[in-house]
């Protein structure tokens, strides 16, 4: 989480470590989940510019993390929050997230989210689309993750899950 804040990406800071109790402080992030306001505009109607802001700083995000070389490892819309008083994305839950540069780990990175969007938001669009076009914009480094990431769609998450 710290490297990622390193990379300009918006997480939540860690006030405190305690070894004893093994428990770790953070700041308090003001704002609902990206996944409770995709599912709103999945009821109520997609808000199309919300839906961009959104898209595009989820695009720069990961462009950001990726080209830093941090794969998150649990990309769902639960895991990005939506800090209402700047409106910016916020991503937490780092449980999963190693360090990569191989384009394979971000392409099943990338995939994971991909899924999560068909499976719950499909009611909103074509997020993804808009998603790689603002990564594309936001990393020198896209095009082999893109790449790899049309593999990855058609034999699926696999290779990595093995053991
Ligand atoms: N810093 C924070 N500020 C506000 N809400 C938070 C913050 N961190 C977590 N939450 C809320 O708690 C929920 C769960 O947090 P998190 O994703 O870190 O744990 P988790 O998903 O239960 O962990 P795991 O993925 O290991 O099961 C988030 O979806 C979010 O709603
Ligand atoms: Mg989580």
């Amino acid at each position: 989480m710290t490297k990622a804040r390193r990379l300009g990406v918006h997480t939540p800071v860690l006030y405190a470590v305690d070894h004893v109790s093994h428990t770790l402080t953070f700041e308090y992030i003001e704002g609902p989940s990206i996944k409770d306001i995709f599912l709103d505009f999945g009821m109520k109607g997609v808000v199309e510019e919300k839906m961009a802001d959104i898209a595009l700083q989820i695009g720069d995000t990961v462009g950001k993390l990726y080209d830093g070389g941090v794969v998150h490892g649990d990309l769902t819309t639960s895991n990005m929050l939506w800090r209402t008083d700047t409106n910016q994305l916020v991503l937490i839950d780092f449980g999963l997230s190693f360090v990569s540069t191989l384009p394979e780990d971000k392409a099943v990175d990338l995939y994971v989210l991909e899924r999560a969007l068909l499976s719950m938001h499909s009611s909103c669009g074509n997020v993804m689309d808009k998603i790689l076009a603002a990564y594309r914009k936001s990393s020198k480094q896209w095009s082999a993750t893109f790449n790899k990431l049309g593999q990855v769609r058609l034999r699926g998450r696999k290779r990595t899950m093995i053991g």
